[in-house]
């Protein structure tokens, strides 16, 4: 069986935030080769946070050419790829012309918070609260829902198409497998349960959309077409890229990033739990074949639905807004150092955080606060304060936020995690692992291959094909070389800095534009 699979290859592209990317995995799920090109991030007012969808499909389309390249250029054959795989940014929304195949705006992209007057009257309407109990997620400015009501109410084009019932809705992963496909004239429109469960129109406990919720939010499915919800690994579904050197190989994977990034680290068993920290960070804490409703500020979401008779997996989640893109701004908007990864030297400059705290609020604050109208705020300042402290202070946010998410995690659950897997950018700075060790009291688990994401996605499309068939083979896949951070010893210190970051994180609300 083995030698049978010896030259079968993975491609998984995976369309985040910050960058676009395309590798190549083998069957021991190491990447052999890949391309990776950068977003165009637009700010256009405070708050708001654009991506352009025509580029997207470009720079993907570039990724793979490039990636592929690489590919041939070691010796392989492009029939070695044998299935393609798609993980992407969740919630960011892009509407389209069902007539004509093309975007009727810019995507809105996940952390924009130009829809927060819109979500402070929709708390106020009737139904407001049965709606967590649905979906999972509590009404805020992050779901696709709010995007795409406000993309109706100030956009005209998306008005008269949605009037005129020829007004296509998706996600990043359906936008660009419709297009990957050829568009308009092969028409897949589809989705996986655990992009649709960051929209606020799926039911969590049926995984189809729910009339109820999308009453709530005034659509009516005669006017909208939503994509077809199907499992996260699927032979037919997702069809086949339609052009460029890969031309008529299957897409048979699909998973949001964050889901993605949990297959990618194994977390297979219920009690397992990652945290990325990418553009943002995000906990995701495998809860097993039921969904469990937070009561303490997490969101329940899909983790995973291989399909077949395999049952759909759920988690508890806690999502940060802020992480990477914060050390971003010290590089791009207060010019601290040239690039992020120069911000572990900067913080390497003073011994501790001399005070400071900075609550990097930029997009409210989510989990486990929900507090939308909240705005950045460094507090602790002196005449002593040098970059170094803020550049610390940056880095701790993650951490101090992801405490609080760990804290929600073991009231909701009744347990405490035993450690803690990680990936993502910043997971390569061992300062900000061996705090996030500190803050939290438990070890933290750093793979040697932290291209989690991408493997994810590989392995969902490896599984339609048969390259693996248990969750057993991949097991010991991302177990080689890993990097453990033994918490120190809490000190009076650490709780006296929690302390402060919980009261900074009070100073931050009420900031109203
Ligand atoms: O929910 C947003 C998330 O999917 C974005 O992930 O990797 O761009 O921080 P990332």
């Amino acid at each position: 069986e083995q030698a049978r699979h010896h030259h079968w290859f993975i491609g998984s592209i995976d369309c985040g935030t910050t960058s676009s990317r395309f590798l190549i995995f083998n069957g021991e799920g190491v990447p052999v080769a890949g391309h990776q090109i950068e977003t165009t991030n637009m700010y256009p007012h405070s708050g708001w946070h654009e991506h352009d969808p025509i580029e997207m499909v470009e720079r993907v389309q570039e990724c793979i050419d490039k990636a592929t390249n690489t590919f041939i250029e070691q010796g392989h054959i492009k029939s070695e790829i044998k299935a393609v795989g798609v993980t992407n940014q969740r919630e960011t929304t892009i509407c389209w012309d069902t007539n004509t195949g093309e975007p009727l705006y810019n995507a809105i992209v996940w952390p924009d918070t130009r829809t927060s007057a819109l979500v402070r009257d929709l708390k106020k309407k009737e139904g407001a609260d049965e709606l967590l109990q649905l979906c999972g997620l509590p009404l805020s400015t992050y779901p696709s829902s709010v995007k795409f009501l406000w993309m109706y109410e100030n956009i005209e084009a998306v008005k008269n198409a949605y009037d005129e019932g020829r007004l296509s809705f998706g996600t990043v992963d359906t936008w660009l497998i419709y297009k990957l496909n050829g568009g308009k004239d092969a028409n897949i429109h589809v989705t996986d349960p655990t992009n649709a469960s960051r929209t606020m129109f799926m039911n969590l406990h049926t995984l189809q959309y729910d009339n109820k919720l999308l009453d709530f939010f005034g659509i009516k499915r005669s006017q909208i077409k939503l994509p077809k919800i199907v499992p996260s690994s699927d032979v037919e579904a997702y069809g086949a890229l339609a052009s460029g050197p890969l031309s008529g190989v299957k897409i048979t994977g699909c998973l949001g990033d964050q889901s993605s990034a949990l297959v990618g680290q194994c977390g297979f068993q219920p009690g397992q739990a990652k945290n990325t920290y990418g553009t943002g960070c995000f906990l995701l804490y495998n809860v097993g074949d039921e969904p469990v409703i937070s009561k303490h500020g997490l969101l329940a979401t899909v983790a995973y639905d291989f399909g077949g008779d395999r049952k759909p997996i759920y988690a508890l989640e806690g999502s940060i807004a802020v992480a990477g893109s914060g050390v971003k701004f010290l590089v791009n908007n207060m010019g601290f150092i040239k690039e992020p990864s120069k911000i572990t030297e900067l913080a390497e400059t003073v011994p501790d955080n001399g005070g400071v705290v900075f609550v990097t609020a930029f997009s409210g604050l989510f989990a486990p606060y929900w507090i939308d109208d909240a705005k950045g705020t460094l507090f602790g300042l002196t005449q002593h304060t040098q970059t170094g402290h803020i550049a610390r202070a940056t880095l701790e946010a993650t951490c101090y936020q992801t405490k609080a998410i760990l804290d929600a995690m073991e009231q909701d659950s009744g347990h405490k995690l035993r450690s803690l897997a990680v990936d993502g950018g910043m997971s390569d700075s061992d300062l900000t692992m061996q705090t996030q060790a500190n803050i939290t009291g438990i070890p933290i688990d750093r793979p040697t291959m932290r291209e989690t994401t991408s493997l994810g996605a590989a392995i969902a499309a490896g599984f339609a094909i048969g390259v693996w068939k248990q969750f057993d083979e991949l097991s010991d896949m991302s177990r080689d070389g890993r990097t453990i951070f033994q918490p120190a010893k809490m000190n009076k210190k650490t709780k006296t800095m929690f302390k402060k970051w919980e009261q900074a994180v009070e100073m931050s609300r009420g900031w109203v534009n």
